[in-house]
């Protein structure tokens, strides 16, 4: 399997990085815009293969994307990040110009593509993607819900004060501090509810912070993060490269499945070989419901400040 990561800034590379460690592909490529930074990026990263024991091999290019030619997979990351205060909405105007861009020249050397969109606002930068491309559904998958179910789980360990492998959790809707729907009726300890253990207080204090989990570390950092974002992406990737039919919440575009249409939305995906095989509808309850309404409402304003 060849991989593209487009971006080798902190998330680009974090993501080349873990694709590499977890030695699914054959040839990881990096692409920025910064002359020499993925170049240095690559090799840097090279270096590390005999220490981290994998095979794949990392390129890097400044912008040449025939050097992407016939990748099976392409991970989008370029663009700005938010700085501490700003919401990933506010990223909009130059994202938008760059993600259409990016996607394009993807597309242009490697037909067969699928894309994951990582940069923010995510859910708006994925229909962007299908607007500009016109792939095929399953072809372009938002990443959000990977990373924010991960937060998530990481929320809930805490409370829970036990190990995250015991924690299974998923976070649908928005990738936006008011978007996020974390499935907490849901949530469960080794299969049984996290409400067995959680009083209602606790609970409400878990979905928060899953919320702004992203803005709580740009907070931290002074700029928004890498690692989980990183760890997320290579976690899709494997599924497609393995075609292992593993679920994740995923930005999806809608054309009817939980009554809305016309929208990327996160939403329970299974991936494999052909990116997002299905999408899977779960019975919500009232409430669960009406939050991913009021996130698609929310995710369609972004949409609509799209000018390209
Ligand atoms: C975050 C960015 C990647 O949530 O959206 O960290």
């Amino acid at each position: 399997m060849k991989v593209t990561v487009v971006g080798a800034g902190a998330v680009g590379a974090s993501c080349a990085e873990y694709i590499a460690i977890k030695d699914f592909a054959d040839e990881i490529v990096l692409i920025d815009i910064k002359e020499g930074f993925a170049e240095g990026k690559a090799m840097d990263l090279m270096q590390t293969a005999s220490l981290n024991g994998f095979d794949s091999t990392i390129t890097g290019t400044t912008n040449d994307y025939s050097k992407t030619a016939n990748s099976d997979v392409a991970v989008i990351t370029s663009g700005i990040p938010r700085k501490p205060g700003m919401t990933r909405e506010e990223l909009i105007d130059i994202n938008a110009g760059i993600v259409k861009t990016v996607a394009e020249n993807l597309i242009k050397y490697s037909p067969n593509v699928i894309l994951i969109v990582v940069s923010n606002p995510m859910d708006t930068m994925a229909y962007l993607a299908h607007k500009a491309t016109g792939l095929p559904k399953n072809r372009i998958i938002g990443m959000g819900g990977a990373l924010d179910s991960a937060r998530f789980k990481f929320r809930l360990a805490e409370a829970l004060g036990c190990p995250q492998s015991d924690v299974d959790g998923i976070v649908i809707g928005g990738h936006s501090d008011t978007g996020m729907v974390p499935l907490i009726e849901k949530a469960v300890r080794n299969s049984v509810p996290v409400s067995e253990f959680l009083s209602e207080e606790k609970m409400a204090e878990v979905v928060e912070a899953t919320k702004v989990g992203g803005a709580t570390l740009t907070k931290l950092l002074g700029t928004s993060a890498w690692y989980a974002p990183g760890a997320a992406v290579s976690e899709l990737v494997k599924a497609i490269a393995l075609d292992s039919k593993k679920l994740f919440p995923c930005s999806a575009l809608l054309e009817g499945e939980y009554g809305l249409t016309d929208i990327s939305l996160g939403v329970p995906c299974i991936l494999g070989k052909n990116g997002i095989e299905s999408i899977v509808e779960i019975a919500l309850s009232d409430a669960e419901k009406e939050k991913l309404v009021a996130s698609a409402a929310g995710v369609r304003e972004v949409n609509n400040l799209l000018t390209v």
